[in-house]
């Protein structure tokens, strides 16, 4: 099975579903894993310059035997490198470490709108965008304010918006503001990881009782009621058997009960990892 495409508002697909790649361990093991991942019919890898693994990665999915216009690739720019040289540079490096001449999307990881850089950085990608080093643009972490800024002051809307959401925090909001303006909603942390590995929200009872329901696991619950709705998810998934399971998420539908049930389950407080307003780290925490 492979995950089906949504299409970005410059015309490009991208797989629905994705593998998230941050805390991947050795570079034998993260190989392992992005085989297995080719295998169980992943094409979107989910990358970061700050996530130390790129050159693993790009040397992991040429070892798959993948064809490169197969692969989907996203990496993201990080907190030091906002501004208009310091992007390219930060790109040159993500080019180089993955091993390919375009990434597939670029991500402005975190808006840092305490340095009030982001809409220069924003400029910067779409020059470099310009220039083909990358195919589309997106941002992570942009909140429907900083969203506004970028489209206002540029004329030009991301393809993609990389956020926190799971059944615990649902981002209604956000994800209206997203499809109102065509930017797909990207999930990271969909089993509310938080970028730490625990995963709670797998163990709540309404997604149980869903997924008995359906004879599916929780996860696939939660997978589903994302690209249900539209939006994009990238868990992070080491195991064979997770790979297998989220991937087949795809293919059975939730109705309009069990829609209204996960409903329930939102919260202001749901949070797990920080906060787009607040996140200022400059190194890995
Ligand atoms: N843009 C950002 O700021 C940002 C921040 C955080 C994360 N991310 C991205 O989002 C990705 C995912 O986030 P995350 O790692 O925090 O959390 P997550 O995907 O919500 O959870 C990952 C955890 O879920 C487990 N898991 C995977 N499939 C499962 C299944 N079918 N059943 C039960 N457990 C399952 C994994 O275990 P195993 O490993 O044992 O399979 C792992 O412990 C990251 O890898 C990264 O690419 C982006």
């Amino acid at each position: 099975m492979m995950s089906q495409d949504v299409i970005l508002n410059d015309g490009h697909n991208m797989p629905q579903l994705g593998l998230g790649l941050m805390r991947f361990g050795s570079e034998a093991e993260t190989a392992a894993v992005l085989a297995s991942a080719a295998d169980a019919g992943y094409r979107l890898f989910d990358s970061a310059a700050i996530y130390g693994n790129e050159q693993q990665v790009g040397d992991g999915l040429r070892q798959c035997g993948l064809v490169r216009g197969d692969v989907f690739v996203t990496t993201k720019l990080w907190n030091t490198e906002h501004g208009r040289d310091k992007s390219r540079t930060a790109l040159e490096g993500s080019l180089q470490r993955l091993g390919v001449d375009q990434v597939d999307l670029y991500l402005v990881h975190w808006p840092l709108p305490m340095d009030d850089l982001y809409v220069e950085t924003w400029r910067a990608l779409i020059a470099l965008r310009e220039e083909r080093l990358v195919r589309s643009i997106g941002v992570s972490n942009f909140t429907a304010e900083h969203l506004g800024r970028l489209i206002a002051e540029t004329g030009i809307v991301p393809a993609v918006n990389q956020i926190e959401m799971h059944p615990r925090f649902q981002q209604r909001a956000l994800h209206a503001f997203h499809r109102e303006h065509g930017i797909i909603s990207q999930a990271w942390s969909p089993f509310g990881g938080g970028g730490t590995g625990g995963v709670p929200l797998l163990g709540e009872p309404v997604l149980a009782a869903i997924a008995a329901k359906h004879a599916r696991t929780p996860s696939q619950v939660v997978l589903r009621w994302l690209t249900q709705s539209g939006a994009s998810a990238i868990p992070k998934a080491t195991s064979v058997q997770h790979l297998a399971q989220n991937m087949a998420s795809l293919s059975f539908d939730l109705d309009k009960t069990d829609l209204a049930a996960i409903a329930t389950l939102d919260s202001a407080e749901g949070r797990t990892g920080p906060g787009p307003l607040t996140f200022a780290v400059k190194h890995f925490a």
